[in-house]
């Protein structure tokens, strides 16, 4: 039975565990795995544009003796040119796996359902899991230990969001949300996580006792004519140094990437020597790299 990446809250604690161990592996020994995919391709279908995670893919994969095929928007046109069905059924003829990046997650879900091979979610609307595996296994290797760890989220209740209230549900730590009113991240995906997720709507409320303070952009891809607005909305959810003067000291400053520096994250935090933002961007590659030979690798 193949596999797909599609929602951390799919995954049980175990095998996030497992992802970070050989993470870990990856990241100190390149060459051990340098044959791990030799012969095997994966297509990135990007409906939106991309950075990181296009970026950490194709660079990952070819260091795992792999292949990659970057298929952008003019080239699949995906439900226009051709049903996900279709595509489905004809990448899983020639290709090993499927990275989608898209707007509605019912079209991952479609994809998953139609494809043979493995289909790992690189962003929908919904939710953003890659980078939100990428992000704990980033706060593990800096506080060492996640257990009742408090990771503060400030601004959107977006894709980023959801998925950040999973994996911290997942591993143990804890996550506090702070949004505008009407911004909540998925009544679903709070509600899955219990305990271990608290909403408000007052940043300063929110951040104290944070070991990580972590925002995202204000408008999301495809929320491009709400940006103006939004702007007003979201001023108060600013990360900047005297947010951080609630958070406990020396908090972790996380932001996916990319970041619209003077709105929801000054220079002054992003640049600080509490910022790990590039060292979440690198991370973005060992984890999905483990992903990868997890659901591609040859089973033992
Ligand atoms: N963080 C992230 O997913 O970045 P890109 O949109 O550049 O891929
Ligand atoms: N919430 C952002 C994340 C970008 C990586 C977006 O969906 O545009």
């Amino acid at each position: 039975m193949k596999k797909d990446f599609i929602s951390i809250s799919d995954m049980d604690p175990k095998e996030i565990q497992a992802i970070f161990e050989l993470t870990g592996k990856l990241k100190k020994n390149k060459s051990k795995f340098a044959k791990a995919l030799s012969g095997k391709t994966i297509a990135l279908i990007f409906q939106k544009p991309s950075n990181r995670t296009r970026v950490s893919f194709e660079v990952g994969m070819y260091q795992l003796g792999g292949n990659s095929i970057y298929l952008g928007p003019d080239e699949i046109n995906l439900g226009v040119r051709e049903s996900i069905h279709d595509v489905a059924k004809t990448l899983s003829r020639y290709c090993d796996g499927i990275v989608l990046r898209t707007y509605e997650h019912k079209n991952v879900l479609e994809m998953a359902k139609f494809a043979s091979i493995p289909v790992i979610n690189g962003l929908s609307d919904f939710s953003h899991p890659c980078q939100a595996l990428a992000d704990i296994f980033t706060v593990k290797e800096k506080l060492k230990s996640l257990k009742g760890k408090t990771l503060v989220y400030t601004g959107d209740g977006n894709n980023v969001c959801n998925s950040l209230i999973y994996a911290c549900f997942k591993t143990g730590m804890k996550i506090n949300v702070a949004t505008p009113a009407g911004f909540e991240p998925e009544s679903s995906v709070v509600r899955a996580a219990g305990g271990s997720v608290r909403l408000f709507n007052d940043p300063i409320e929110a951040a104290k006792g944070a070991d990580v303070v972590y925002t995202d952009v204000w408008a999301s891809m495809g929320q491009e004519d709400e940006a103006e607005k939004r702007k007003e909305i979201f001023k108060p959810f600013q990360v900047n140094q005297k947010l951080l003067s609630f958070a406990n000291k020396g908090a972790l400053v996380m932001h996916c990437l990319p970041a619209h520096r003077g709105q929801e994250i000054t220079d002054g935090a992003i640049d600080s020597p509490q910022s790990v933002v590039f060292d979440e961007a690198e991370n973005r590659m060992h984890v999905q790299k483990a992903i990868l030979i997890k659901l591609l690798g040859a089973k033992k």
